[in-house]
C-alpha cells in the first residue's frame, strides 16, 4: 500500500514569550519547537519521544493548529491548514483530535459522561437531536469498552484507565482521521497502560486512524509505532522505522534514551537519561544542541549545526558523525 501523507509539517517554529528580567519584561523567548519537519501518513502511528521539555506537546498542538506557529507550513490531507479561514477551519477540525495524559483535567468534572462524549457531536452539528447524540455517545462508550450504563455518571466515578477510555470515546466521536495522543498512558499503571495501548490499536484498525503517539519512554511506543521520531530541545534529531531505530540507533541521544532505565513507578519523574540537565530552550547551545551532553562530541559539533539528513531507507538523523 502506498503511504498517503495526511499531516505534513515543514519548518514549524514555536517561540513562547518568556518572562524574564525586572517587571516581567520580555526576554528572548522559549524556542519550544525550532524547525520541525514531520509527516504522518494516513492510518499509521508515528511515535514522538524525548525528555521533558523537548517540545513534544507543543509539536502535537501545532500539528492540529491548537496553537499558531511562528513559522513553517502545515498541510492536512493536502489542504494548507494555516491558510484556512475560521469557517473552513472549524469544519476541518472534526478530522483531527487530541487526547491528553491527564484525562481527569481534560474532562469537565461537572458534566456527565454522556454529555461529555456527545459534546463534540453537538459542536460539529452531528446527530439529529439530543436523544440521537446520546444514543451515539452510548455506542461510542461501548466501542471503547465501557458499558452504556455509565452515561449518567461523572468523571470522578471512574478509574484513570476508564477516564482515558472516555477521552478516546470523545476523541473519536466525530470520526477523525488523525488523533494526537499526548502521553495517553504515562499516568497509568503498567497493566492498564497495555489495555489502553490495545484499545488505541483496535480503534486504529477499525477506523483507519492515524496517531501521533507522544511518550517519554521509547519502550512504550516500540510495539505501536511504525515510525519513531526523537526530539531534543525543539528539534527532531532522528527519525526511523521503529524496528531499525531500536536495533541500530544512530544518534547518541537516541542511544542514551534506549539505555535509560525503565520507570517502575509511572508517577515518578522520568529517569535522567544522561548526565547533566537539558540546556535551556531560551538559549540553545551553539552548533549541535546536544554537544554539551554528547559522549562522542568533536570540535565541529559546537561550531556547526548538523542537519536532519536522510540516511538509508526512510531514515533521517542529525549528527555530523553519523553521516561520515
Ligand atoms: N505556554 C507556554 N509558555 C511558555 N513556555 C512554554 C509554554 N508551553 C511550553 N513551554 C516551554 O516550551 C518547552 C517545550 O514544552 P513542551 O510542553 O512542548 O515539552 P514536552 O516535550 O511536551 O515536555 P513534557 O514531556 O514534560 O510534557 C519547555 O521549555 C516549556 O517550558
Ligand atoms: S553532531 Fe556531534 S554533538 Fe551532536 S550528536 Fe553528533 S557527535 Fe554528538
Ligand atoms: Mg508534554
Amino acid at each position: 500500500m502506498n503511504a498517503h501523507p495526511l499531516v505534513e509539517a515543514r519548518g514549524l517554529v514555536k517561540i513562547f514569550a518568556a518572562r524574564s528580567g525586572w517587571f516581567g519584561s520580555r526576554g528572548p523567548g522559549v524556542r519550544a519547537v525550532d524547525g520541525v519537519d514531520l509527516t504522518v501518513n494516513a492510518g499509521e502511528t508515528l511515535g514522538l519521544v524525548g525528555e521533558s521539555g523537548s517540545g513534544k506537546s507543543t509539536t502535537g498542538r501545532l500539528l492540529i493548529r491548537l496553537i499558531e506557529p511562528g513559522a513553517g507550513t502545515l498541510r492536512f490531507d493536502g489542504t494548507d491548514l494555516l491558510g484556512l479561514a475560521p469557517g473552513p477551519l472549524r469544519r476541518m477540525r472534526r478530522r483531527f483530535q487530541i487526547v491528553f495524559q491527564d484525562s481527569h483535567g481534560a474532562l469537565n468534572p461537572r458534566m456527565r459522561v454522556g454529555t461529555l462524549v456527545a459534546e463534540p457531536l453537538a459542536i460539529h452539528g452531528i446527530g439529529a437531536s439530543r436523544a440521537d447524540r446520546r444514543e451515539r455517545a452510548a455506542s461510542l462508550l461501548e466501542e471503547v469498552g465501557l458499558d452504556r450504563g455509565v452515561l449518567d455518571k461523572y468523571p470522578h466515578e471512574f478509574s484513570g484507565g476508564q477516564r482515558q477510555r472516555i477521552g478516546f470515546a470523545r476523541a473519536i466521536a466525530c470520526e477523525p482521521e488523525f488523533v494526537v495522543a499526548d502521553e495517553p498512558v504515562s499516568a497509568l499503571d503498567p497493566s492498564i497502560q497495555a489495555q489502553i495501548v490495545n484499545l488505541m490499536a483496535d480503534l486504529q484498525e477499525r477506523r483507519g486512524l492515524a496517531y501521533l503517539f507522544i511518550a517519554h519512554d521509547l519502550r512504550l511506543v516500540r510495539h505501536v509505532a511504525r515510525r519513531v521520531a526523537v526530539m531534543y530541545l525543539g528539534k527532531i534529531v532522528e527519525e526511523a522505522p521503529a524496528g531499525e531505530l531500536y536495533a541500530r540507533p544512530l544518534h547518541p541521544y537516541t542511544k542514551a534514551l534506549l539505555e535509560a532505565a525503565p520507570r517502575r513507578d509511572p508517577q515518578a519523574p522520568p529517569a535522567r537519561v544522561l548526565p547533566g540537565e537539558p540546556p535551556s530552550p531560551v538559549k540553545p547551545p551553539s552548533g549541535c544542541r546536544f554537544h554539551p551532553r554528547c559522549p562522542i562530541a568533536e570540535a565541529i559539533c559546537s561550531r556547526e549545526e548538523p542537519l536532519l539528513l536522510p540516511i538509508g531507507e526512510g531514515r533521517r538523523v542529525a549528527c555530523h558523525l553519523a553521516h561520515r
